[in-house]
């Protein structure tokens, strides 16, 4: 709509508003003093509610008098209910002039339709790209809006002096989305999500049964204002709370974003404070999306993301996953062909150990999966329970018989670290290795963990680090294969294979180029994402029947 109204060149004013909210007459002296100002603006103002007592249609219609029947002037300085309208789309009225020049320098993201949020991005959008003035005229009633909102009311907080929430609109949008997509857990008792709730209002009883489908697979969305949700993931939401609670209330400032890794953590964290990470830069964000969708799918919300750049940051803010942005690493890489080998390539996965040390230091255990690591099932209670003082992590042997740990086997796309003493220290060895080394960062933990030559190799398939007594277990390669093992990817049936091996996962490595990458895994059909849509397949193609429909 805003793309239409950009195109009517022969129009002074574009006014954008809902068709439920009651224009008073009042803005058309408002726009009028506005199209005397010089140069290009934009204009929000909030509607006031209309069961307030201090608004009443008199009976002829003509004007509005209060509860007392005095009449009510609009002209004077009212305060607008922003607690009552904070994160929902109703209610705002936007106006701008000369729409032939541009509004924002974003990209428009894509919205889900119906579900609030688009008035609040594009509202900030035009004031953060600077390309115009920007009014807030809340003050003036320049409209009502005739029922209750309060409903509608989520995660965006409201300054406290009436005007523009101070928060930025990646905050709301990302939270939003999230609960929605169920990738982290994020709610409190009295918070609601409010969308559904009215889906369920006005339509059909199949609405109601698949409403009940997804409050039943863990979405934390609310039919009659109460929350429900699954047990585990209740407790998991408990120990996350006080955090949630910290970051989203009203009462609180909300955090500053790029999120921080620390707050992200909380949020995240299973019951025994274990994380899974991604790392991803643009040109996998495909992949990422896969993969996270493949989590989702699985109901694994203990992951986060690490973006490596700015564009993957925006990306995956909007597709509602937990994502912070790495500030060290390098931003004018191309990561277009960050293949193995390659310069590009050794400086992401050595970005990679870093982080994780990192978020070990911060007392949370790390499960690092490349995102071209697929999932079958979720291998965490398994790698949980190898123990204190023990490195979990996939062997990239290709031989099918002798020993998985062999020099410069170790795969560090998928490893499980512990955050204890042991461990830390020699991530700290691994980090300062690979720092003064040529090569990418996978040689260094074996030569740091195993010895350069495998001197501290113990049996077939472990190591043990004489400095720190850390255990390193070479996974069981049918449990966690890599791609030049058993040619699983050859295979007709990949997953059928790999189901009956048992494997927890499969890593599409052993491939060069992203492209044949992307299409190997594809092709197998463990592809978890439609790109062009944005959306995940299967777990929405069920409901895609309409109900849901993408902008
Ligand atoms: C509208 O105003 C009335 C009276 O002030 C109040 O009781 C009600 O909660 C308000 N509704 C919303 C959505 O704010
Ligand atoms: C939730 O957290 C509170 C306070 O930390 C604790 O007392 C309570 O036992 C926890 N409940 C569950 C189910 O873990
Ligand atoms: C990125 O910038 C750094 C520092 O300016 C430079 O050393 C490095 O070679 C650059 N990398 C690429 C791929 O251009
Ligand atoms: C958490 O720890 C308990 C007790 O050690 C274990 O049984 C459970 O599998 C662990 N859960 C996960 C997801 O690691
Ligand atoms: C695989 O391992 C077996 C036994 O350990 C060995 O005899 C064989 O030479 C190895 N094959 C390759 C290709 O390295
Ligand atoms: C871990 O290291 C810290 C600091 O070096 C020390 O205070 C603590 O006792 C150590 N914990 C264990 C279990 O060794
Ligand atoms: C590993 O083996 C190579 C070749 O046999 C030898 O030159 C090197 O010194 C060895 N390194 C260690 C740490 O033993
Ligand atoms: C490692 O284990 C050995 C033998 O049990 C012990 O003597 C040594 O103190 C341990 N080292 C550390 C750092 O715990």
């Amino acid at each position: 709509m805003v793309a239409r109204a950009q195109a009517a060149a022969d129009t002074d004013v574009c006014v954008l508003v809902d068709a439920e909210i009651v224009l008073l007459p009042e803005i058309v002296n408002a726009l009028d003093r506005f199209s005397k100002v010089d140069g290009d603006w934009f204009l929000v103002s909030l509607s006031r509610n209309v069961t307030d007592p201090r608004y009443q249609l008199a009976d002829s219609g003509s004007h509005w008098v209060q509860a007392d029947g005095k009449e009510v002037s609009f002209t004077e300085e009212i305060p607008a209910e922003w607690s009552s309208s904070e994160g929902s789309d109703r209610g705002l009225i936007m106006a701008w002039n000369n729409p032939s020049s541009a509004l924002h320098a974003g990209v428009l993201p894509s919205f889900l339709y119906g579900r609030g949020a688009q008035n609040w991005w594009l509202a900030h959008e035009v004031l953060s790209s600077e390309m115009r003035l920007f009014f807030d005229a809340s003050s003036l009633v320049l409209g009502l809006y005739p029922e209750s909102i309060s409903a509608m009311q989520h995660v965006m907080a409201s300054s406290k002096n009436g005007r523009l929430p101070s928060v930025s609109w990646e905050y709301g949008v990302n939270h939003h989305l999230a609960a929605v997509y169920g990738s982290y857990c994020c709610r409190s008792p009295a918070r609601r999500f409010p969308m559904l709730h009215r889906v369920v209002k006005q339509s059909e009883d199949y609405m109601l049964s698949k409403v009940d489908t997804l409050v039943s697979s863990d979405f934390f969305i609310s039919k009659q204002g109460n929350a429900h949700g699954v047990d585990s993931l209740r407790k998991k939401q408990n120990v996350s709370l006080s955090g949630y609670l910290h970051g989203c209330s009203s009462e609180t400032s909300a955090p500053d974003l790029p999120y921080s890794l620390s707050m992200l953590l909380d949020l995240v964290a299973d019951e025994n404070g274990s994380v899974v990470l991604g790392v991803a830069g643009k040109s996998y964000r495909d992949m990422l999306m896969s993969w996270a969708c493949r989590l989702r799918r699985l109901r694994v919300t203990n992951f986060l993301v690490c973006a490596l750049d700015h564009e993957t940051y925006e990306f995956s803010i909007l597709q509602g996953l937990p994502v912070f942005r790495d500030p060290l690493s390098p931003t004018n890489v191309s990561f277009d062909d960050c293949h193995f080998g390659t310069k590009c390539f050794q400086q992401v996965t050595k970005v990679k150990s870093r982080i994780v040390l990192e978020i070990l230091r911060l007392g949370y255990n790390v499960l690092l999966s490349d995102v071209d690591v697929y999932w079958f099932g979720n291998p965490m209670p398994l790698l949980y329970s190898l123990g204190l003082a023990t490195f979990g992590a996939q062997s990239d042997e290709y031989n099918e018989t002798g020993p998985i740990n062999l020099p410069r086997r170790l795969n560090s796309g998928f490893y499980f670290a512990r955050s204890d003493n042991a461990t830390i220290i020699a991530m700290e060895m691994i980090v300062k290795h690979a720092a003064s080394s040529g090569l990418s960062e996978q040689p260094s933990f074996y030569d740091v963990l195993c010895g350069e030559n495998g001197t501290n190799r113990i049996g077939e398939d472990r190591c043990l680090e004489p400095n720190t007594n850390l255990t390193v277990v070479f996974l069981d390669r049918d449990l966690f294969p890599n791609g030049a093992y058993k040619g699983l990817w050859e295979k007709r049936d990949v997953r059928a294979t790999c189901k009956e091996l048992g494997c927890f996962i499969i890593h599409n490595n052993w491939i060069n180029k992203r492209r044949k990458k992307v299409h190997r895994q594809m092709v197998s059909g463990l592809w978890d994402y439609d790109p062009t849509s944005r959306q995940c397949l299967q777990e929405w193609s069920a409901q895609n029947d309409g109900a849901i429909p993408f902008v």
